[in-house]
C-alpha cells in the first residue's frame, strides 16, 4: 500500500465514528418464566442509521442482553424468519433501515401479532403453517407419468406469478384483523399459496382446494381491509389474490 493511501486509511481510522447515532430502542420483552405480562424495555444503542433493525437487534443480543430472543435466518428477506412489528407495522427486520424509522423518536419492536406469543418477538408459527399446509401447496397431476417436463405457455405462467413469490413470513396473516379476532380464518397466506397452484394450468387440484377454502373460515372472512398488501414484503398484490380465488369460487373457472 502507497504511504498516502495508508495516511488515508489512518486518518479515517482516527476520526469519531461521526456517521453514528444515538437510537432508542422500545422492545416489547416476555418471558413466562418470569412473568404472565409482557412490558417494554428501552436500549440505547450508537449506530449508523444506514444498518437494519436486524443489525440493531443483533447489537443488543450479543453486546447488551443475550436473553433477547428473536427469530432470523438468511438476514436477506429470503426465509421469512424475522416478521415483526416495527413501529406498528409488520416488517421484515432484515429489511427495515434504521434511517427510514424516524430514529430521533424510539422505534418499537414487538412480535406479530395473532399467534401466541412464546418469548419476546418469537410466537408460535404453528397454527400459520397449519393453515398453509391444509391448502395442499404442491402440484397434484394424476397418470400418465410423462416423459419430459410439462410444458405451460407463458400466459399460463403469467397467471400465477406474483402468488409464486411468497416466502411464508406471516406478515400478511398477522396484520388481518379478521385473523385477530379469532385466529380461525385460513388467512391470507394460506390463500395466496391455494392461488398459486389452483391457477397453475398444470395442477388438477384446483376444485379440491377451492372447496377447502369455500369453508367458513375460508376465503369468505376476508373483509378486503387490505392491511395485508400493504404488509407484504414481497409486494405481492394479497387483495387481488384473494379476491380471484372469490371468483373462480363463484364462476368455478379458473
Ligand atoms: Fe409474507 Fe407476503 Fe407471503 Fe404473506 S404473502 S406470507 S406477507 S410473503
Ligand atoms: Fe384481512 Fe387482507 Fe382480507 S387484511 S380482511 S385478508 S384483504
Ligand atoms: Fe430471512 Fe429476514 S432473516 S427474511
Amino acid at each position: 500500500m502507497s504511504s498516502a493511501v495508508m495516511d488515508k486509511a489512518e486518518a479515517e481510522a482516527k476520526q469519531p465514528a461521526s456517521h453514528l447515532i444515538t437510537a432508542t430502542f422500545r422492545i416489547r420483552r416476555f418471558n413466562p418464566e418470569v412473568s404472565e405480562e409482557a412490558s417494554w424495555e428501552d436500549f440505547q444503542l450508537e449506530i449508523d442509521p444506514k444498518e437494519r433493525v436486524l443489525d440493531a437487534l443483533h447489537q443488543i443480543k450479543w453486546e447488551i442482553d443475550g436473553t433477547l430472543t428473536f427469530r432470523r435466518s438468511c438476514a436477506h428477506g429470503i426465509c421469512g424468519s424475522d416478521a415483526m412489528r416495527i413501529n406498528g407495522r409488520n416488517r421484515l427486520a432484515c429489511k427495515t433501515l434504521i434511517k427510514d424509522l424516524n430514529p430521533d423518536q424510539p422505534i418499537t419492536v414487538e412480535a406479530i401479532k395473532g399467534l401466541t406469543l412464546l418469548k419476546d418477538l418469537v410466537v408460535d408459527m404453528e397454527p400459520f403453517f397449519q393453515a398453509y399446509r391444509d391448502v395442499m401447496p404442491f402440484l397434484v397431476t394424476s397418470g400418465n407419468e410423462p416423459t419430459r417436463e410439462r410444458l405451460q405457455s407463458a400466459e399460463d405462467r403469467e397467471r400465477f406469478d406474483d402468488t409464486t413469490k411468497c416466502i411464508l413470513c406471516a406478515a400478511c396473516t398477522s396484520s388481518c384483523p379478521v385473523f385477530w379476532n379469532d385466529g380461525q380464518y385460513f388467512g391470507p397466506a394460506a390463500i395466496v399459496n391455494a392461488h398459486r397452484f389452483i391457477f397453475d394450468s398444470r395442477d388438477e387440484a384446483g376444485e379440491q382446494r377451492l372447496e377447502i377454502l369455500n369453508d367458513k373460515d375460508g376465503v369468505w372472512r376476508c373483509r378486503t381491509v387490505f392491511n395485508c398488501t400493504e404488509a407484504c414484503p414481497r409486494g405481492i398484490e394479497v387483495t387481488k389474490a384473494i379476491q380471484e380465488v372469490k371468483r373462480a369460487l363463484i364462476t368455478r373457472r379458473f
